[in-house]
């Protein structure tokens, strides 16, 4: 229903009814099994934890409330879930695709920490057999939002890139802010749209702007996964060698094996 704030107004004005009774009159005790009606409407519990998928349209900041009061997220989400759950990183206002909402630290940790992020660039112009070694290997990109004594370069994870229709594939397994565009700008690549077509083991929806609960068994393997980044870069550097193998790419010496250090 909303805050704490708003529940209780709804309560003092005396909207809710629980059973077919007003429950500030009758002070009534509510369990799973009562009827609870707000303006009329029943209201449908919610379940004890959020863990959903959503399909994010471009055009939505990746917040749950905005100052400013421009479109995000949070206004697609029920309510009740204001306050009690958030996004699983970020995406970008004008990327599309999966983001995961959940209240639960663990699932949030295997996310962010171990799970793989596929995405779907579609580009200007064609890719190039270097351009996609560059970026399965690890491209050099500049820190963002650090401090200016801080400021110097990184060189990304391994990556699995292949091509595809408009464009290319990327699977990285790190999040950083704007990752994927500042890892095809310094490629040289013109990107027109980015899309998030999966996060770990769990496919976007297919429509956008659809939001739907993850199943247990989407849950379990999430779980799995557990929150280690070392496990999940030894799995870099082994997809890495297998492509690389593949597509008759050298790795170059101790590429592969550098995610397991
Ligand atoms: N990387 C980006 O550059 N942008 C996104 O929205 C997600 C990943």
């Amino acid at each position: 229903m909303g805050t704490r704030a708003r529940v209780r107004e709804a309560l003092e004005s005396g909207r809710v009814e629980v059973d077919g009774v007003d429950l500030v009159r009758d002070r009534t005790l509510v369990d799973a099994t009562c009827r609870v009606r707000v303006d009329g409407l029943q209201v449908t519990p919610l379940p004890s934890e959020v863990m959903c998928i959503y399909h994010k349209p471009a055009g939505l900041l990746t917040t749950m409330t905005d100052p400013f009061g421009r479109a995000c997220v949070g206004d697609v989400v029920p309510p009740a879930w204001q306050g009690r759950c958030g996004p699983v990183g970020r995406l970008d206002k004008e990327t599309t695709g999966a983001l995961v909402f959940t209240d639960d630290g663990a699932l949030h940790a295997a996310i962010t920490g171990a799970a793989s992020k596929r995405y779907r660039l579609t580009v200007q112009g064609p890719v190039s057999d270097e351009q996609l070694r560059s970026l399965e290997e690890g491209v050099e990109i500049t820190r963002a939002r650090v401090s200016e004594a801080l400021r110097g370069r990184f060189t990304t994870a391994p990556g699995v890139a292949e091509r595809c229709e408009g464009g290319l594939r990327l699977t990285i397994w790190e999040g950083r802010n704007r990752q994927v565009r500042r890892m095809a700008r310094a490629v040289g690549l013109r990107l027109t749209h980015l899309h998030r077509e999966a996060v770990g083991p769990i496919d976007c929806p297919l429509e956008v702007g659809t939001l739907r609960e993850l199943t247990e068994a989407e849950v379990a393997s999430l779980h799995e996964l557990g929150p280690s980044r070392v496990e999940s870069d030894a799995r870099t550097a082994q997809l890495l060698t297998e492509r690389c193998a593949r597509g008759g790419l050298d790795p170059g010496p101790g590429q592969a094996g550098q995610a397991l250090e």
